[in-house]
Parts: structure tokens; C-alpha cells; sequence
């Protein structure tokens, strides 16, 4: 049964991730599952697909991993315990593979599901989500959120322009496009915000 496979599998994720910090964590695979199911309840990908690459697709993210993606290599230890049609395990290495930003120039073009799923790990990365996770980030870094007297400073909001505000135009469905815009304004709005509580303190 499919839905005893995504349990099993997402029980090996979460204890895979167990010592990884909020942001990268199981926490993520989480919101970008429902994520992936929001954007796919539109786009109709197979939804055995979208769900098993969401779940696996940060599985030996390289961060945790002394720099070197290891996901695609960790999915497939994991879905052989299973009794899956060898094309579904091949697509779901092949998303997880080839899905990354850092990826973007060089990566296998993904299929249908692994669209659905791309865009649902970036629209993790907008919105007050964004906000948290690039804070809680720069913290472990030791880098400023904002520095605006600073203009080379390494900050989130740095950041933010630099990465984040790409994302939009980079999303592979119209749902995760407008998903990412609805985020994206939210984001210019808090920056508005702060921009404007920083000048009133200044005049203080
Ligand atoms: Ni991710």
C-alpha cells in the first residue's frame, strides 16, 4: 500500500534528520510536503512521486554532510526496503538529485513531480517561513539580519536580495508561482516595516 510506504519512509527521514537544527530539519520535509500536495493538487503529478521526493529530497543534504550531497545515494538505501516499481525509485533519485538552487544550471531537467516538488522546497525558503529560517541561519553564521548603514555587510536581508527574490521567477508551475508571490509581498512589506521603525529610531 502506498500510503504504509510514505509512513514508513517518513519515519526514516525523520530519523535520519533527528540531529539537525530547525530550518533543515524535519520541520522543512514537513512544510514542504504540504507544500508539494497544495501546489500538486492542481498540477496532478503522480502523487506517489511528489510525496516520497518531498520527503527524501534533503535526506543527506550536504550541509550535514561535510559539503557533499549525498540524498540521492541515501533515498535509494531507503526505498529498496520497499517493494516499489523500479521506474517510480529511478524518477524519485533523479528529483532528489537534480533539485537543488545550486543545481540550477547544470541539473537534469525534472519530471512533472520533481517540478511539483522543486517548487515547494523553494516556497519554504518565502514568506515569515523565509523570514525565520534566513534569521535562525544567520545566527548559527554569526552574520546581522540587517545592517542598512552597511551596504556589503553579509546580512539576511542581504540575502534576501540576493537569493530569495529570485526564487519567484524561477518556479515551475503557475501555482507554485503564485504561492511564491502571495509569500514574496509579505516579505517587501516586513522589509518596508523594518526599514521605517530603523529611520524612526534614528530620529529618536
Ligand atoms: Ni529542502
Amino acid at each position: 500500500m502506498s500510503q504504509d510506504i510514505i509512513a514508513k519512509v517518513a519515519d526514516a527521514v525523520r530519523q535520519q534528520l533527528a540531529d539537525q537544527g530547525a530550518g533543515h530539519g524535519f520541520d522543512h520535509i514537513e512544510r514542504v510536503l504540504a507544500n508539494a500536495r497544495r501546489i500538486n493538487a492542481e498540477v496532478k503529478a503522480d502523487p506517489f512521486v511528489v510525496d516520497l521526493a518531498a520527503l527524501l529530497h534533503d535526506v543527506g543534504d550536504a550541509k550535514f554532510h561535510g559539503g557533499k550531497e549525498r540524498s540521492g545515494e541515501l533515498s535509494a538505501v531507503i526505498l529498496q526496503e520497499f517493494n516499489i516499481a523500479p521506474e517510480i525509485v529511478d524518477e524519485v533519485i533523479t528529483i532528489v538529485d537534480n533539485i537543488s538552487f545550486r543545481k540550477r544550471n547544470t541539473a537534469t531537467p525534472l519530471s512533472l513531480a520533481g517540478q511539483v516538488v522543486q517548487d515547494a522546497d523553494r516556497l519554504d525558503a518565502l514568506g515569515a517561513i523565509g523570514i525565520v529560517r534566513t534569521i535562525e541561519y544567520g545566527v548559527s553564521l554569526g552574520q546581522p539580519f540587517y545592517q542598512p548603514e552597511n551596504k556589503d555587510a553579509k546580512t539576511g536581508v542581504a540575502h534576501f536580495h540576493e537569493k530569495l527574490f529570485k526564487l519567484r521567477a524561477l518556479m515551475n508551475t503557475a501555482a507554485g508561482k503564485r504561492l511564491a508571490e502571495e509569500r514574496e509581498k509579505f516579505m517587501y512589506a516586513f522589509l518596508e516595516q523594518l526599514a521605517a521603525e530603523h529611520a524612526a529610531s534614528l530620529n529618536a
